[in-house]
C-alpha cells in the first residue's frame, strides 16, 4: 500500500512537468507558425529586389585595383595611326576623324593627345610619374591608371586637347575651352562619353578623356564600367 503511494506520487509530479513543458513548445510553434512566413517573405522580397546590385558591387570590387577595372591590351593588328604618334582602335578610326572634321566646320579645333598606350607604357607613366611626384600608388591612382587597368590599353580611349588652347592639355581648364563645349554638345553623335567625369567615385574628373562605345567589342569591354556607374 505504502509501496502504491509512493509510485503515484511520481506518476503525478511526472505528468505536472509534461503539461507544462507541452504548453510551451505549443505556444512557440503558434508564434513560429505566424512569425516564420512573414519573416521569409521579407527577406525573399529583399534579396530579390538587391541581389543583382549585390553580387554586380561584389564582382566589380574583387577585379578593381585603386578604384580602376582590368582591360587586355588590343593586338597591334587592329591598331591604325591617326596623327603622327597616336595609334587608336581602327573600329573607332572613322568615327574619330568625321568628329573632328565636324567640329572644324564649326571653327573648332580638336587636337589627338594620346590614344593607344601598350601596358608597358602605362607602367611607365604610372610608376615614373608615381615616384617623380613622390606619390602613393592611391594618389597616383586618381590621376593614372595602373599597367593593366587603362581603357586606353584597349584602344577605344582617346585624350583631347584644343588646338587653339594647347596650355589646357590635360588640365581641368580644358572644360573652358571651346573644344570640350563642342564635344560636351557633340561626341555622343559619334558615339564618345566621358569616362571619368566629375562624380566619378575613384578617379580625377578628366574633361580630356573621351571613350568610343560604337561597336558591340568596346560595348563588351566597357559593360562593368557602364554597368558600375549605373548602380552606384
Ligand atoms: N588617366 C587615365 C585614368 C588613365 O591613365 O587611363
Ligand atoms: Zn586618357
Amino acid at each position: 500500500m505504502e509501496n502504491d503511494n509512493s509510485r503515484n506520487n511520481i506518476i503525478d509530479i511526472h505528468e505536472a512537468q509534461r503539461e507544462y513543458f507541452t504548453s510551451t513548445r505549443v505556444y512557440i510553434f503558434r508564434t513560429l507558425i505566424f512569425i516564420a512566413p512573414l519573416v521569409l517573405l521579407s527577406v525573399s522580397i529583399f534579396w530579390l529586389r538587391f541581389q543583382n546590385a549585390f553580387s554586380l558591387r561584389t564582382s566589380i570590387s574583387a577585379e578593381k585595383i585603386l578604384g580602376h577595372l582590368p582591360y587586355v591590351e588590343i593586338s597591334k593588328n587592329n591598331l591604325i595611326e591617326i596623327q603622327p604618334n597616336i595609334l587608336v582602335h581602327k573600329d573607332m578610326y572613322e568615327a574619330l576623324l568625321k568628329m573632328k572634321s565636324e567640329a572644324e566646320k564649326e571653327g573648332v579645333f580638336l587636337v589627338f593627345l594620346s590614344g593607344f598606350r601598350s601596358i608597358k607604357l602605362q607602367e611607365e607613366i604610372f610608376y615614373s610619374l608615381k615616384s617623380a611626384r613622390n606619390q602613393y600608388a592611391i594618389d597616383r591612382a586618381k590621376v593614372s591608371a595602373p599597367p593593366g587597368y587603362s581603357e586606353h590599353s584597349t584602344g577605344f580611349a582617346i585624350d583631347i586637347g584644343d588646338a587653339q588652347n594647347r596650355k589646357t592639355d590635360f588640365e581641368v581648364d580644358f572644360e573652358d575651352t571651346n573644344a570640350f563645349k563642342w564635344l560636351n554638345k557633340n561626341a555622343a553623335k559619334y558615339h564618345f562619353r566621358l569616362s571619368f567625369d566629375k562624380n566619378h567615385n575613384s578617379v580625377d574628373y578628366e574633361p580630356w578623356h573621351w571613350r568610343y562605345e560604337g561597336s558591340i567589342e568596346a560595348l563588351r569591354i566597357f559593360e562593368k564600367a557602364n554597368r558600375e556607374k549605373s548602380i552606384f
